[in-house]
């Protein structure tokens, strides 16, 4: 199958943490480096782009004119209701992602906090944070969630739209299907666990030694769709859940508030 020529892409940062920009980087398949080499070309990243400045601002604005309906743009972050809590080059960044998105062949909503509003929608939600789709209608967006996403979903993404010259097929929330058809609970190694009623009672009881099941101290895997128990993390290695953590369902909607880390009062 013959790949398309480099697509532009421009990355946004809104309210986050960079853990987003950071679990991409470490992507292993395909690789970061054959991604940002081969595959795209990074227009404007506050992260990775060598230029800062004035010098990556003409750049994007570059983009709007060379490549109207043809970049895919990342958005990572959380977006506020009030453009006074963050502007970036001098210029709200609500309106920079109204203006980038206009012109987009697709969004990519990567994280939780741009695909829900994650942790800066937390309660009280002081910024009043809102997912992407509230602010954009008429470009299609693809929700890539999770606290980060598995780099190899992130990766994965962007490789189907250049080599398929189309979006992923979607679920009813925008979703790629395939990395978020299956909930935690259904591939989980402890699985055998649940289904014997072997549970684990406390984080330093036998049953936490013997390896069962973390339903009882607040795994959310029944209830969380992510490929994190298929796919795994750090190049296939492990996963919340095997190296003895309850999922905290980093990949749903609202996930700090529903626990179990926190409890909304
Ligand atoms: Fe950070 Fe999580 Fe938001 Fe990504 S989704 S920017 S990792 S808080
Ligand atoms: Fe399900 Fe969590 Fe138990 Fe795994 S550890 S079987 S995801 S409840
Ligand atoms: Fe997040 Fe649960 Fe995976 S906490 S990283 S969705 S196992």
């Amino acid at each position: 199958m013959e790949m398309n020529s480099r697509v532009p892409v421009v990355w946004l940062q809104f309210q986050d943490c960079t853990g987003c920009s950071e679990s991409f980087i470490r992507s292993s398949q395909p690789k970061t480096e054959n991604v940002l080499l081969q595959m795209i070309s990074l227009e404007y990243s506050e992260v990775l782009s060598a230029a800062s400045g004035y010098q990556v601002e003409a750049s994007m604005e570059q983009v709007l004119k060379d490549y109207k309906g043809e970049y895919v743009l990342a958005v990572e972050g959380s977006i506020p209701s009030d453009s006074a809590f963050l502007t970036v080059g001098g210029k709200s960044q609500i309106d920079t992602l109204q203006q980038m998105a206009a012109d987009a062949k697709a969004i990519i909503a990567y994280g939780s906090c741009s695909s829900w509003g994650g942790i800066p929608a937390a309660y009280p939600n002081p910024t009043g944070a809102k997912p992407v789709t509230s602010f954009v209608k008429n470009t299609p967006v693809i929700r890539v969630p999770g606290c980060p996403p598995i780099a190899e979903v992130m990766t994965g993404v962007i490789a189907h739209i250049i080599t398929f010259g189309k979006l992923p097929e979607l679920d009813q929330h925008g979703r790629p299907t395939a990395f978020y058809r299956h909930r935690i609970h259904d591939k989980c190694n402890r699985r055998a666990y649940f289904d014997a009623g072997l549970f684990v009672e406390n984080f330093d009881d036998e049953g936490a030694k013997q390896g069962y099941c973390l339903y009882k101290v607040g795994c959310k895997g029944p209830t969380t769709y992510n490929a994190c128990a298929e796919m795994r993390w750090n190049g296939g290695v492990s996963y919340p859940i095997q190296s003895g953590n309850p999922c905290i369902g980093c990949s749903e909607k609202d996930f700090w508030d529903n626990g179990p880390l926190y409890t909304r009062r």
